[in-house]
């Protein structure tokens, strides 16, 4: 009798890849990062963190920087917190942030978001905010990491421990720190209406169920993937919060599949991109948003007519984006602003399908690190 001990496959619990393991485990990601931080009625407490009435009325500005995937939650981060908390928001991806000159002074709030906490341009970005006066409020996965001890005041994802390369979970928990960092300044400040409030709150505690009945049937993604994954370019476009998850859904397809992807603001098309959409050219097209909706159909018009074929990405219940795209990928029903949470999953498995299909090394793409401590 012989037992062949296997411990990388042990630790994948039985899916093929660690990404894949870690697109599952998103709904208790995001129930563990919003449960955690919500007292008996329901309103957000960031626990140890210091941020007082005061020192949120003191703030003119919000600056949020990060690399890669983190950079695309603070995109989200960006609207939702301009929306709900009522001041300015600016993003930035670190390497930039750190050689300009930035706007910053001690009247600016600095969140940095980071899985690792140990990216080296994020970790510059902040001691050059810090220099120049600013309170930093990290956003990072890995407890006690670099970033972490050197902020003021650190807002934990309780994502667990990501190994694959493409970041899943961790972007998914950083989004839900965003509406609960939007949230509480809200609340905090007294500039969010409390029915509203309750709604965010009410839609976000639904989106992990949401989230495994969308896990528990992948045959539209699975067919999807089996038509397409020998192509070699693809177009993503989104308006709003959908031009945000289209950046990281294109970000997902070509760190793992090497397939030369591309989003862009779906009104930016006809401002150079449309000049590459040819008859069969791919395009994935985002519209989640319902006050977006009629505007992305006519973006898809566009891209048909010049001989796309186009995937359409909508909520259930704006069936009328059949008439346009050739396929369509349903999402639940949802609040638009919280879209992002549900959007990103399938872009994730598509991704991660077509790369499968392709042969590529999934947890561990060519030329790509889990974490950049170098310039
Ligand atoms: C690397 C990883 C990405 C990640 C980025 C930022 O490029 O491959 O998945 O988004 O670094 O990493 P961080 O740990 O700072 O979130």
């Amino acid at each position: 009798f012989h037992v062949t001990w296997d411990a990388d496959a042990a630790e994948k619990e039985g899916y093929d890849h660690f990404m894949l393991k870690e697109i599952y485990e998103q709904p208790k990601g995001i129930h563990e990062t919003l449960n955690r931080r919500l007292d008996e009625n329901g309103i957000v407490k960031l626990d140890g963190i210091s941020l007082t009435k005061e020192d949120l009325e003191g703030f003119n500005k919000v600056y949020i920087v990060a690399c890669g995937t983190a950079y695309h939650a603070g995109l989200v981060g960006k609207y939702i917190i301009e929306k709900l908390a009522k001041i300015p928001v600016e993003v930035d991806v670190a390497s930039e942030f750190r050689y300009r000159d930035p706007f910053v002074d001690d009247k600016t709030l600095f969140i940095a978001i980071s899985q690792s906490g140990e990216t080296l341009d994020t970790l510059a970005a902040l001691r050059e905010a810090k220099n120049k006066g600013a309170r930093i409020l990290s956003v990072v996965n890995v407890v006690g990491s670099s970033v972490a001890r050197e902020s003021d005041d650190v807002f934990y994802t309780w994502a667990g421990p990501e190994i694959a390369v493409a970041s899943t979970k961790a972007y998914t928990t950083q989004l839900m720190c965003m509406y609960l960092i939007a949230l509480y300044m809200g609340h905090t400040k007294g500039v969010i209406d409390m029915e509203l409030y309750h709604r965010y709150i009410d839609e976000l505690q639904k989106v992990p169920d949401k989230l495994r009945d969308m896990l528990a049937d992948e045959t539209t993604l699975m067919e999807i993937a089996k038509e397409q994954y020998k192509l070699e370019q693809v177009f993503f476009i989104g308006r709003g919060l959908d031009s945000a998850v289209s950046f990281e859904g294109s970000l997902k397809l070509k760190e793992i599949s090497y397939i030369n992807s591309f989003a862009i603001a779906a009104g930016e098309l006809k401002h150079g991109t449309i000049a590459l959409i040819e008859p069969g050219t791919l395009v994935l097209a985002l519209a989640t948003q319902d006050r977006l909706f009629e505007k992305m159909l006519s973006n898809i018009q566009e891209v048909k007519a010049r001989g796309a074929y186009v995937i359409g990405l909508a909520k259930e219940g704006n069936r009328d984006i059949e008439k346009q795209a050739n396929r369509v990928i349903y999402i639940p029903d949802c609040m638009d602003d919280i879209a992002p949470l549900l959007s990103v999953v399938p872009l994730q498995l598509l991704a991660y399908n077509i790369a499968k299909l392709r042969g590529c090394d999934i947890d561990k793409p060519k030329n790509l690190a889990k974490s950049v401590t170098v310039e």
